[in-house]
C-alpha cells in the first residue's frame, strides 16, 4: 500500500506492507535510527517517536495507521532550539546517557516541558512511565528536566521561573 504522511516536517510517500511497523519503516525507508529496537512490545521506550503530538512506541504502530499522520523523530527534533535546551540542561546536571534510550528520554522530556516548564515530580513520573532507562538516575533526570525548563524560560522570556 502507498502511505503518505509528514515526517520531520516534510511530506513523504512510501510503499509498505499494511502491517509493517513504523520502527522498521523509519529505519529501512529513511535511514532514521534514533528509534531503537528493544522489547518490541511497547514497554521499554527505546523506539519512541512523536506521533500526532503524543509520544508513542513506533514498534506498535502498523503502516496503515501512519496514513495522513505527522511524525517527529529524534533526528527531526534535534534540529530545534527546544532540543538544545534539553541537551544543555542534561549536560549541566550530569544526566548520564549511553544513547540507547535517547529517543524516549528526550522526546518524553520535550512533551512534558510543553505542558509545564516546572513539572511536578508526579507529572515527571507519569510522563516517563513508558521509558525504561538502565543508565540514568531518576532524581537526576528530574533535576535535568527542571533545568531545561529554566533554560527555556530564560531563552523565551529572558527571566527565570
Ligand atoms: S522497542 Fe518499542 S517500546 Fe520497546
Ligand atoms: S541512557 Fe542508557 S538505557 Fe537509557
Amino acid at each position: 500500500m502507498t502511505i503518505k504522511f509528514i515526517l520531520n516536517g516534510e511530506d513523504v510517500a512510501i510503499n509498505a506492507e499494511a502491517n509493517q511497523r513504523l520502527i522498521s519503516i523509519l529505519r529501512e525507508h529513511f535511514g532514521l535510527t534514533s528509534a531503537k529496537t528493544g522489547c518490541v512490545n511497547g514497554n521499554c521506550g527505546a523506539c519512541l517517536v512523536i506521533f500526532n503530538g503524543a509520544v508513542s512506541p513506533s514498534c506498535l504502530i502498523p503502516a496503515f495507521r501512519i496514513q495522513g499522520s505527522e511524525i517527529i523523530t529524534l533526528e527531526g527534533f534535534s534540529q530545534t532550539a527546544e532540543y538544545q535546551d534539553i541537551i544543555l540542561a542534561f549536560a549541566r546536571t550530569a544526566v548520564e546517557s549511553c544513547g540507547y534510550c535517547d529517543a524516549g528520554k528526550i522526546l518524553s522530556a520535550e512533551l512534558l516541558l510543553e505542558q509545564d516548564l516546572h513539572p511536578s515530580k508526579d507529572d515527571f513520573i507519569a510522563a516517563f512511565r513508558g521509558v525504561q532507562c538502565r543508565c540514568t538516575n531518576s532524581e537526576k533526570l528530574y533535576q535535568g528536566i527542571l533545568a531545561a525548563g529554566e533554560i527555556r524560560q530564560r531563552r523565551i522570556y529572558g527571566r527565570s521561573l
